[in-house]
């Protein structure tokens, strides 16, 4: 990409004020240098991971823990607290660490959903919480996204009963890549949640363009009866080592840290707290990002194909094809991609990969739909 072209597309994924990041992108690419695909083995865009991490500076703690891994994490975990505390401007007590932030999720559905508690979450988006609960014997309301793929707050709103234990809003949503309007979230929030628990899952929202966009920590802080979950595999690019958390008021926080059980190991938290001070590979992680989006935009408005403006690292777009027959034949071009999302069976979600494995999906989706 020449440098007009990706001032264009710095534009066009709202990273405008990032025009200095140009130079210093390329000077960082040395540093972290993408993986190069290995010949025969399929580009694997389907999980939402970040390709470019661990950071260099990541790898290189790392390898010094090796020696602390006959340890345990307790002390080191401390201060990981302290350090996200410290972050999203809440008390220590209010920070609870979990193995991913999937398992965080299921501490939440199982405390809220336990013998018969209804949780209530939009259709299509992120189940881990859902599906949890519904082993132990929740009831889960799902309400279709509408028109806009966005979460229907109202027919939500309609579905509380005095057995609502819990409401659950994806925010970025998976696998539509939407966000609320940041008024309408934090007016839900502080209207229901007198009624039952609202849990914001923000794992992507370090990739929201939207200036000035409000994390509902603010809601924690003030008081409020709302659970945010945050996650180290996404921008960070931490996935294989299983490094999450929550944020809550310290009364919540006390309850879901019972209903932990694996909780994270040592190289995960030496790994987190070196990411949060890389702020050199965040930035580099959101500017390739936005980089690996325009590709996929461009590809997909070259085959005419509808999509939807994503606030995160994949794009969810219409494919016309049942995404039965669309996942093997893509596999057969070396492309990996992301699971079927009932009931949008003529959809398929699109994790973003590297340049060079954008290109290649490009290549293949192509291929693929014109045969
Ligand atoms: C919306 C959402 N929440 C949570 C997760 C879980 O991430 P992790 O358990 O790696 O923190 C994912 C993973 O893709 C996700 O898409």
């Amino acid at each position: 990409m020449n440098t007009v072209d990706r001032r264009q597309w710095l534009r066009t994924v709202g990273l405008s004020g990032s025009f200095a990041l140009l130079g210093a992108l390329d000077a960082m690419a040395i540093r972290y240098p993408a993986r190069p695909l290995t010949t025969g083995m399929p580009v694997r865009l389907n999980a939402n991971e970040n390709p470019y991490g661990p950071s260099r500076a990541v790898r290189e703690v790392l390898t010094a823990t090796f020696d602390e891994a006959c340890r345990y994490p307790f002390r080191a975990l401390s201060s990981l607290v302290s350090m996200i505390a410290e972050k999203e401007g809440v008390s220590e007590d209010s920070v609870v660490v979990t193995g991913g932030s999937t398992e965080g999720l299921k501490a939440a559905g199982l405390l809220y959903g336990l013998n018969g508690g209804e949780i209530i979450a939009a259709d299509p988006t992120f189940q881990a919480l859902m599906t949890y609960a519904e082993t132990f014997g929740a009831y889960v309301h799902r309400v279709p996204l509408n028109a806009a793929m966005e979460h229907d707050l109202e027919g939500m709103s309609r579905r509380i009963t005095g057995r609502t234990g819990l409401i659950f809003i994806c925010n970025p949503n998976n696998p539509t890549g939407t966000i609320l309007a940041s008024d309408h979230v934090r007016d839900f929030c502080t209207s229901h949640d007198g009624r039952t628990v609202i849990f914001c899952d923000e794992a992507y929202f370090d990739f929201i363009t939207e200036p000035d966009y409000p994390s509902m920590v603010s809601l924690v802080k003030a008081g409020r009866n709302v659970i945010v979950s945050k996650t180290f595999s996404k921008v960070y690019g931490l996935a294989g080592l299983r490094v999450g958390y929550l944020i809550a008021r310290p009364d919540i926080a006390t309850r879901l840290k019972e209903a932990v059980m694996a909780n994270t190991n040592i190289l995960a938290i030496e790994a987190a707290k070196k990411a949060l001070t890389d702020t050199d590979f965040y930035q580099y992680s959101l500017a390739r990002n936005a980089e690996a989006k325009a590709i996929i935009y461009d590809s997909l408005d070259s085959l005419g194909i509808p999509y939807v403006r994503s606030h995160t690292n994949f794009v969810f777009f219409k494919s016309g094809w049942p995404i039965e027959e669309l996942i093997p034949a893509m596999e057969k071009e070396q492309v990996i991609i992301g699971r079927p999302f009932p009931p949008m069976y003529d959809w398929a979600r699109i994790s973003t990969g590297t340049a060079e494995e954008m290109h290649v999906f490009s290549k293949a989706l192509a291929k693929v739909l014109q045969s």
